[in-house]
């Protein structure tokens, strides 16, 4: 693990074993973090927050993150490579999509850095008062993130932390620690003062309730289960500590008569699909209004087959296995329900087993048909690569049955119509909605829930003010 600028064993001398979930093979041996751990990495981040990291210059923390950016550009191949060994997503996602995307994020935030101001406010105190506000980093910072795509989402968290002025205490999944780890070495290459970054791989009860339990940590950045969110601000209460929650969904996903559907079929199907289904914003109950059902479903259920699944190192995969068997049977679960409660497989549904695939964790694209907006595929979050598709007649009604969940991560809506395209999108309970497209993201642009799907945003300037605080400074300057 890194902590104050070494790359060192725990201190119990433990270590984890982390597999490819494409075959069962186990990669590597990795320093399992502790409670002591956590307590010096949050020490070291403590030391550089209140001395070399307060002193450095925005433009100094702007050009240390811009050669991140660099060197995760630069590491491009290698990265992609870990990525999709350990969590097994396809290479062609990894290699062309996220790990590039997340050097964009740290350019972005490195803008950030030399742009954080305070105001000059003018008041109407009685007496002759200079107010001003001064924006400052809250501090020592734990991110704790999950496996689904660990790179891009500890950059979600580390990139605005830094250029906010915070240090950081780095937690990765269990399942999916590589990059995260690879991530401290170039950190390290690029400089970053000892302390400012510290990585510490571990399991969630032991390591991950640490950092969230600390009383020296100001702030907490989660994205994983709601449940897991649920008792990390539990944890809190201890120091009061801030915590921004990026949690689970259970996304509606809207297609009117009107719509494009030589667009609407493969985004409604990809926009559950990738990352085999493992995404939060994913696009689990797909509404298709009545008169296009049948023609529409029959298309999805075609081009669903057609996916092809498989080991993400094959450039020609598009869809990898599930991260473990855990998960596996989480998921096996969901669709057992699903067929008990009276919903009707479309596709998929059933393990792969054959050739290679047979020692991963391999589902399929699965549609189910007759879902009951009640029954429990339909309200749950299901985590793998599992639609719903529920028919409807009247806007109204779409509205009422997308709303219909305790989550409100994101939705989706495909229409020529402008009219109806704005209504969803402002009837919506979501913290984002997508307008004839899925799962688009820009390091600008704000992505984060409504309702249990947690509070506070990852990317854009809104994330960047939730590593700040606000403090007014008064100044008597009456005669
Ligand atoms: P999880 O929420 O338990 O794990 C996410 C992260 O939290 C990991 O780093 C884990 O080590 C850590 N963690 C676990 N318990 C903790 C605790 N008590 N205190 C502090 N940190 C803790 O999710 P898990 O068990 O991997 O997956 C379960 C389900 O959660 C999935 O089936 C899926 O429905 C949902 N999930 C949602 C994600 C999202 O992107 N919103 C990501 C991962 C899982
Ligand atoms: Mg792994």
């Amino acid at each position: 693990m890194l902590i104050d600028g070494e790359l060192v064993g725990s201190v119990s001398g433990k270590c984890f074993e982390t597999w490819n979930p494409a075959t069962g093979e186990v990669l590597a041996q990795v320093a399992e973090a502790g409670r002591e751990d956590i307590d010096r990495a949050v020490g070291a981040a403590r030391k550089a927050f209140q001395g070399v990291w307060r002193k450095t210059k925005p433009s100094d923390r702007q050009r240390l993150l811009l050669r991140l950016a660099d060197l995760i550009e630069r590491n491009v191949d290698e990265l992609a490579l870990l990525e999709v060994l350990d969590s097994g997503m396809p290479i062609s996602l990894a290699r062309s999509s996220l790990i590039p995307r997340a050097a964009e994020q740290v350019r972005y935030y490195a803008g950030w850095a030399t742009k954080i101001n305070g105001e000059t406010i003018d008041n109407s105190a009685p007496g002759d008062f200079f107010t001003y506000t001064l924006r400052e980093p809250v501090g020592v910072v734990g991110a704790i993130v999950p496996w689904n795509s660990p790179f891009v989402i500890a950059i979600w968290k580390l990139a605005p932390a830094l250029a906010a002025g915070c240090t950081v205490v780095l937690k990765p999944a269990e399942q999916t620690p590589l990059t995260a780890l690879r991530l401290g070495e170039l950190v390290l290459e690029a400089g970053f003062p000892s302390g400012v970054v510290n990585i510490c791989p571990g399991f969630g009860g032991e390591a991950g309730a640490a950092l969230a339990e600390h009383p020296d940590v100001d702030k907490i950045a989660f994205t994983g289960s709601y449940k897991t969110g649920q008792s990390i601000v539990r944890a809190s209460a201890s120091n009061l500590k801030r915590v921004s929650l990026e949690l689970g969904g259970k996304s509606p996903d809207i297609v009117f008569a009107d719509a494009d559907l030589d667009r609407a079929i493969p985004g409604t199907a990809w926009a559950m699909f990738r990352l085999s289904g493992q995404i939060c914003c994913g696009g689990s109950r797909l509404f298709v209004e009545q008169k296009i059902y049948d023609r529409f479903l029959s298309k999805l259920s075609d081009f669903s087959a057609s996916i092809k699944v498989g080991n993400g190192l094959n450039p020609t995969s598009e869809m990898g296995p599930l991260i473990s068997s855990e998960q596996f049977r989480r998921v096996s679960g969901y669709i057992q329900s699903g067929l008990e409660q009276g919903a009707k497989l479309v596709c998929g549904g059933e393990r792969l087993l054959t050739g290679d695939l047979r020692n991963g964790y391999f589902m399929p694209p699965t549609v189910f048909e007759h879902v009951k907006p009640h029954n429990k595929i339909a309200q749950e979050e299901i985590f793998g690569p599992v639609i719903c598709v529920i028919p409807f007649k009247e806007i109204d009604e779409v509205i009422a049955l997308s709303n219909n969940t305790t989550y409100g991560l994101a939705g989706g809506v495909w229409t020529q119509n402008v009219q109806k395209a704005h209504a969803i999108a402002k009837a919506l309970q979501s913290g984002v909605v997508w307008v004839n497209c899925f799962n688009v993201m820009d390091p600008a642009v704000p992505f984060g829930g409504y309702k249990m799907s947690g509070y506070g945003r990852d990317s854009g300037a809104d994330a960047l003010e939730q590593y700040t605080q606000v403090k007014a400074v008064w100044v008597n300057v009456g005669s």
